[in-house]
Parts: structure tokens; sequence; C-alpha cells
């Protein structure tokens, strides 16, 4: 039997490729813009830096890594995500010594999971993600905030719903999670087995769980909002207000937890609204993480970034019906009637590609209909016609596919009088 691509996987295809790239070159213009930096880390990290970076009671490090010995005994992870990684290499090479800070960088890369697959959830996906380390600055909140949007809106999305949350700073959240170790403590033997170990360890996590969101308790949980501090509170204003004043539209969401362990202050996720999109409608999450760096043995660093999984945006875009103008067409189609013609033709392909011009010709020795319907596939917007007369002729005919239009020029000068053509 032939063998099949593991599941929760995918190949990209030419076709759907296109659209990738498109896809990537946006997020990487506009990273441009707003002056983010690509940073390429490994696949694969020491499994340590996940266990403390993204935290022990999460799902992801509980039930999702792909974790392995090496040939060296080493444990090794593929990255389930990327800002860990980032993390630890923004305090390997000293980062926080050099001279502009914040260090803004983006990157775009796969990433593993061991999930269950189903629509808009894979085991492998790619996530393109940014993140700003060395500022607390609300400013930098608002920046991150519209750069997600931003993406969205340039590929042409509107149903998109921006839900943002503040889980506070250190004093804060260690007030909820005693709010919440009082409301859950009487009645945890009514919870799953998972929520009972993360009572102690971590209760914020019994609000993410999927087997007891429906419990009456849930809904009546102690909301982070009541146990913000002063501080927290300002910078969770300043966040809005600034947000306000981009005209980005948001809700906030008290109930808003991420999956990981690092967040502080300013949380937040970006869901499709379209209808008719999947059971998963969250296509973009991030937050603040000011005790990562620490966590991870550097020194304070506040940090906030976000990510999303292209394959999630492009369910979207299929969903809203969006069509990117990926131009599929080549400059030119070569059509030989004959032998001497065909070899011609390996050589005028080759100086029309030197000159830049994207060409194809045939390569089948097939009958002159069977190339101009090719060269129609190919959305040709030029097929150049050579017979053996026309070489003997030094000739060659061009035709525009969208006028009509035949020329007859010089064999010699083909190339400069094809570009001239162009204008
Ligand atoms: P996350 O919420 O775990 O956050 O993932 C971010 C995004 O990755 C999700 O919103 C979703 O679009 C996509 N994603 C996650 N799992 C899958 C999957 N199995 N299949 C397809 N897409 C998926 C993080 O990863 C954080 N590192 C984000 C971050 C960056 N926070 C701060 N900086």
């Amino acid at each position: 039997m032939a063998i099949q691509m593991p599941r929760g996987t995918q190949d990209i295809l030419p076709g759907q490729s296109e659209l990738w790239q498109y896809i990537e070159n946006t997020a990487r213009d506009i990273c441009r813009r707003y002056q983010y930096k690509e940073i390429r880390t490994p696949i694969f990290e020491h499994t340590e830096l996940f266990l403390r970076g993204v935290g022990d009671t999460t799902d992801i490090v509980q039930k999702e890594m792909y974790s392995f010995k090496d040939r060296g005994d080493r444990d090794i992870t593929l990255r389930p995500e990327g800002t860990a990684a980032v993390v630890r290499s923004y305090i390997e090479h000293k980062m926080f010594g050099w001279p502009n800070q914040p260090v803004k960088l983006y990157y775009i890369g796969p990433m593993f999971r061991y999930e269950r697959p189903q629509a808009g959830r894979f085991r492998q996906f790619v996530q393109f993600g940014i993140e700003a380390l060395g500022s607390a600055d609300p400013a930098i909140d608002a920046e991150v905030l519209a750069l997600a949007m931003g993406i969205y809106k340039e590929l042409g999305l509107k149903k998109l719903k921006l839900v943002i949350n503040s889980l506070g700073d250190k004093e804060s959240r260690t007030a909820h999670r005693n709010a919440l170790i009082g409301h859950f403590e009487p009645r945890i033997g009514e919870f799953c087995e998972d929520c009972q170990k993360r009572l102690q360890k971590n209760p914020l996590r019994i609000l993410d769980c999927k087997k007891d969101r429906d419990h009456e308790l849930m809904k009546s949980s102690p909301s982070i909002l009541d146990y913000l501090n002063e501080e927290s509170k300002v910078y969770f204003d300043k966040v809005q207000q600034l947000l306000t004043d981009l005209g980005i539209d948001f809700v906030v969401d008290p109930t808003l937890v991420r999956g990981l362990d690092y967040y502080n202050h300013t949380a937040f996720e970006i869901m499709s609204d379209a209808e008719g999109f999947g059971a998963i409608t969250t296509l973009c999450g991030g937050g603040r993480y000011n005790g990562l760096a620490e966590e991870l043995g550097g020194p304070e660093t506040p940090g906030i970034g976000f990510a999303l999984s292209i394959e999630r945006l492009i369910a979207a875009l299929e969903a809203e019906k969006v069509e990117l103008p990926i131009d599929r067409g080549i400059d030119c189609y070569l059509v030989s009637l004959g032998d001497a013609a065909k070899d011609y033709t390996v050589k005028l392909a080759y100086e029309l590609r030197n000159a830049g011009f994207t060409v194809e010709k045939d390569y089948n020795d097939r009958k002159a209909k069977a190339q101009f319907k090719s060269a129609d596939r190919l959305e040709a917007k030029y097929v150049a016609i050579l017979g053996d007369d026309e070489l003997s002729a030094n000739k060659i005919n061009v035709k525009n596919m969208e006028t009509g239009e035949q020329k007859e020029l010089d064999l010699a000068t083909f190339v400069e009088e094809f570009k001239k053509i162009q204008d």
C-alpha cells in the first residue's frame, strides 16, 4: 500500500502554495512597515524550555508535545509554539544589550501539537508570530494588536472580533488565584481529575477546562477584573484608550484565559465571525508575558506578542469568500512546430527567462493545438509561435492573447522587441 501523510498534517500543493506565499509576503511587508525583523529559531528545542516557558500544567505540555530522546539521550521537543524559543534566543544572544529597545521580532514556521485533528486543528501547522521584548509601554500593546488586525484587514477579512482581557500583574494574579481556590475548593470533587490537580497548582487553568466548562461554578467564578490592583487597572485602561484612538473595535471579556501560563496584563484573541466558519473560531492569540525572560534565566524583561496560524487564516478567507489578487499567469508561452524550431525555443526560453520574463514551452513533442491549450491553461499573456519556416526566415509570430493581435518580429532581436511590446 502507498504511504500516506501522517494524521493532522497536510501537503501544500501548487495552486495552494501561491496563496501561502501571498499571505506570508503580506505579513512580511506589514512587519517591515512596523519594523519587526525576522528571527529563525530551531524547529526543536530542549524539552525543559517548554516545561518552564509554556508551563507544566498546560494542556500543551501535559498532552500535546512531540517529545523524544535523541541519540545522545537528550530530552528534545518539536516546538509547539514560538514565544519560549524567541525569549530563549533573546537571552542567549544578549539582545537586552542591543541599543534599540524594544527588540521587535517576527517568525513564520511550523509548530507541532499532538491534538485531535479536526477542521482548523492540525498536528503540524504554520504560525506567523511577533514578539516585542524590552518595553512595558501600553503603546506596544496597542501596536501589537493593530499589527495583528492589520494583517487580516489587508487580506480583505471583515468579519473579525477582537476580544481582550487583562490578567493583571503578579499581585493581582495572586489575589485572583486565592479567590479562585476559595470558589472551587468546596466542590472540587465534582470536577474532573485534571481540574482537581489544577486547583492548587494553577486554578486559572480550571477556567480553560473543556470537560467542566458547563459546570455552574464556572459561570459564577470570580472575575479577574475585580482583582486588578490600581497599577494593572491603569495599564489596561490605557491600552483600551489607545485602541479606541486607533479606531480598532474590541470587546472586553473577563473570562478570556489563554492556554499558556506565561501571560499577565493584556491577553487577547481574534475570532472569526463569518457564517459557516467551523467550531474553532479563534484565528489568533497573544498577550503580555513580563515574567517569562526571568523564568528562563534572563534579566527581567517585559514582552508581548501574538501568533496566528496560516491554516486558520486561509479557512477564514474561504468562509468570507475572499479572492486574493494572485497573478497566476505567465508572460509568454513558446509554441514550436518542427524539430529545428523546437530546439530553438530552448534558447529563446533561456534568454527570455534571463531577461526576467515568466516563460513556458512544450517538452513532450505535442501538436500545435495541444500547445495552445497549455498556453490557455497557464494564462499566458503572449504566445510566440515558431515554425521551421519562420526559423529559416529569421522571424517569429507573437500573439497578444487578450486582444488577439498578432505581430511578426525579427528572431535575432526578439527579446528586445518582446520587452518593447510590454509597454
Ligand atoms: P496559541 O493560542 O497557543 O498561542 O496559538 C496561537 C494561534 O495558533 C491560535 O490562535 C491558532 O490560530 C493557531 N493554532 C494553535 N494550535 C493550532 C492547531 N493545532 N492547528 C492550527 N492552528 C493552531 C501561542 O502559540 C502563543 N505563542 C502566542 C503568543 C505569541 N503569545 C505571545 N506571543
